[in-house]
């Protein structure tokens, strides 16, 4: 289905372009005035030309002078003048009615000719023969003469070499005419077959595009949807909410108006559920449990691991109450509090990271790979104002966001605890990744609450609330393993120094830290100090962007392929190890993939997916 979803987006996305052309195009058409599309205003009225006679094919041979393939001879006026019309298989040609000379339309023949038919104000301008027909009288055959007026619609008559009839008239509503007949019909060389390979193709996508829209229309629903509208029906009956915390105690049970989202319910009861997306199903903090049997949801499926979905794990902000229900608060939401934190310093680790350490009024109780949430206020901020370097401010340029960043409504983002627990007293630190989209999706915008947050300086205050979050290590003595790239690195960090530094953990660590390049490995020194103090902790670091001119004796290429060859299948037991993981996107399912490949365990991997 993610397949169909992907491929209707983006042909969807092209199609639509091609049916805003038939549309616009069709409309233009529409109202381009017809008779001046024709060449008709600037026509003058006259009889049709006078046929004096037609004369058959027996009596033709004496008036051509070369019988044999003559078709049709026509006795009629040429401006004024009476003249035989004699049609062959190869073209026509002229003969004076009286002398029987023939007659050719040259130069002067044409602009005498143009001259009648036209009643506008303008002269004549140019005139040109034309031995081939142009894309203006593709219709006709033979050489012809293009008499061009120097009206302001450029209006050019053709007259025809063999007759001296007008064989077309035109200007430039008939330009604009023709060129949105072109792109209506997609005949982009001769602008004349409807039936053209283009127009075919469009119509089998367009018929793909409408059975695939039906299969992902169908997918999008589900019993909930249904309910939500019955619920609507009937009046939004009340119903029961029973909230318990995350160890099963029942917190309260309240009767609360139907119809709302979980998340909207549980907020209104003082339990704000943590959000980045406004309720859009795609950030994946607002997970609750809740009751296995209730239908998961598109958004469910996309952003909880099935182990999770199977136990109820579901995204508050995606379920409407229809009926009573039972939820389960997740890990830490109970602590959360909200404070005020004051930037104390912010300082580059990487070109795009930045660590920034905010001091707050006490302590913040919290155990290791814990997030906060920040308010981001509107704002604007120029890029001057980052302290970035060359490289990093050239890439910003490529985004579609210019040299000034603004965010015109306030916004929740969440940034992970990078310190461990206690160890800066009232100061917690945070790491975070100025979210640009890189050289792959030029002109996608600059992330604009990282903009806000690497921008800060010391003496800024910021709202916040926290702790939160269930990526924790877990308690027992065993192996423990964490992979990690990018801003991923935070959550890491936190949980490597309370291991090492506030438990006194004797379990093997291994750290595998993914980057790009070696200037974007951040805490290069403090994890080589770590290795060298803790015999039981090492790490690993693999680049995957290695420039030439630069030096690196440590692993190249992507961690989650260094980490496969080094560890997993060197390793005697791999499934008696527990897994932390974190970092970009395509790192995250990639090691994840590997793991559950390797038969590890679900409840042996931790992770946490930034979104980014
Ligand atoms: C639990 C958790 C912990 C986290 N911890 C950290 C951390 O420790 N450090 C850290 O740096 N981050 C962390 N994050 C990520 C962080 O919360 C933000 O998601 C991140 O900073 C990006 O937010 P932003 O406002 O800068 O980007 P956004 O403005 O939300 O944009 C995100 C991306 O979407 C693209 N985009 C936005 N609008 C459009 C559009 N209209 N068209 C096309 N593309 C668009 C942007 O180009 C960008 O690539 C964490 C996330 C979670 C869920
Ligand atoms: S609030 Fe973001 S997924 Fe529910």
């Amino acid at each position: 289905m993610t397949i169909i979803r992907e491929v209707h987006k983006w042909i969807g996305l092209l199609l639509g372009l091609q049916l805003l052309l038939w549309m616009f195009s069709g409309l233009g058409m529409a109202i381009l005035p017809h008779a001046k599309v024709a060449g008709d205003h600037h026509r003058v009225d006259s009889e049709p030309g006078l046929l004096l006679a037609e004369v058959t094919e027996q009596i033709a041979p004496p008036l051509s002078g070369s019988a044999s393939d003559v078709r049709r001879v026509e006795l009629r006026l040429l401006s004024d003048r009476a003249v035989f019309q004699v049609d062959t298989g190869g073209g026509a040609y002229l003969l004076d009615a009286a002398s029987g000379s023939p007659i050719a339309i040259d130069e002067s023949g044409a602009r005498q000719i143009a001259a009648r038919d036209y009643s506008g104000d303008a002269g004549i301008s140019t005139v040109r023969h034309l031995e081939h027909p142009t894309l203006e009288i593709r219709d006709h055959a033979g050489p012809a003469w293009q008499v061009n007026f120097s009206d302001p619609e450029r209006t050019s008559l053709y007259v025809s070499a063999e007759t001296g009839d007008i064989l077309e008239r035109r200007n430039n509503y008939w330009r604009t005419f023709d060129t949105l007949w072109m792109l209506h019909i997609m005949d982009y060389s001769n602008r004349s077959n409807f039936n053209n390979p283009l127009v075919i193709l469009s119509a089998l996508i367009l018929f793909w595009l409408g059975l695939s829209g039906l299969v992902l229309w169908w997918d999008s629903f589900h019993r909930e949807d249904f309910r939500a509208i019955v619920s609507r029906l009937t009046g939004k009956k009340p119903v029961l909410l029973s909230v318990a915390s995350p160890s099963g105690d029942l917190l309260k049970t309240v009767r609360t108006p139907g119809h709302q989202t979980l998340y909207a319910a549980l907020e209104a009861e003082g339990y704000a559920l943590p959000s980045s997306c406004g309720g859009g199903g795609s950030c994946g903090l607002c997970k609750i449990k809740t009751s296995p049997d209730s239908p998961a949801t598109a958004a469910d499926r996309r952003q909880i691991p099935e182990a999770d979905l199977d136990r109820g794990v579901r995204l508050a902000c995606q379920h409407r109450l229809s009926s009573d229900v039972s939820v389960t608060l997740p890990d830490g939401l109970l602590d959360a509090r909200r404070l005020d934190g004051e930037v104390v310093s912010s300082r580059r680790l990487t070109p795009d990271m930045f660590e920034i350490r905010i001091a707050l009024p006490a302590p913040l109780g919290f155990r290791s790979g814990s997030y906060i949430e920040v308010e981001i206020p509107p704002y604007s901020t120029d890029l001057d104002q980052i302290n970035l370097p060359d490289s990093v401010k050239s890439l910003w340029r490529t985004s579609g966001t210019g040299e000034r960043i603004q965010s015109a409504r306030p916004l929740v983002r969440t940034y992970s605890l990078a310190n461990a627990p206690g160890e800066t007293g009232s100061e917690v630190t945070l790491i975070v990744r100025l979210v640009l989209a890189g050289p792959e999706h030029a002109g996608a915008p600059v992330g604009l609450g990282s903009a806000y947050m690497t921008s800060r300086r010391p003496g800024d205050t910021l709202s916040l609330r926290g702790p939160l979050g269930d990526f924790h290590v877990g308690e027992h003595e065993e192996e423990r393993v964490f992979i990690g790239g990018g801003a991923g690195i935070a959550p890491l960090r936190s949980m490597i120094r309370d291991q090492l530094l506030n438990k006194g953990s004797t379990s093997r660590m291994w750290l595998w830290y993914g980057a790009r390049t070696p200037e974007a490995l951040a805490y290069r020194e403090e994890f080589e100090q770590l290795a060298t103090d803790f015999d039981n902790f090492s790490w690993q670091a693999a680049l995957s962007h290695l420039e030439p001119h630069q030096e690196w004796e440590g692993h190249k290429g992507w961690i989650h392929e260094i980490f496969r060859d080094n560890f997993l299948a060197t390793h005697p037991d791999p499934g008696r190890c527990s897994f932390y993981v974190c970092g970009p996107p395509p790192m995250l399912e990639a090691v994840l993939n590997l793991l559950r490949g390797a038969g590890i365990r679900e409840e042996k991997i931790a992770f946490d997916d930034f979104g980014i």
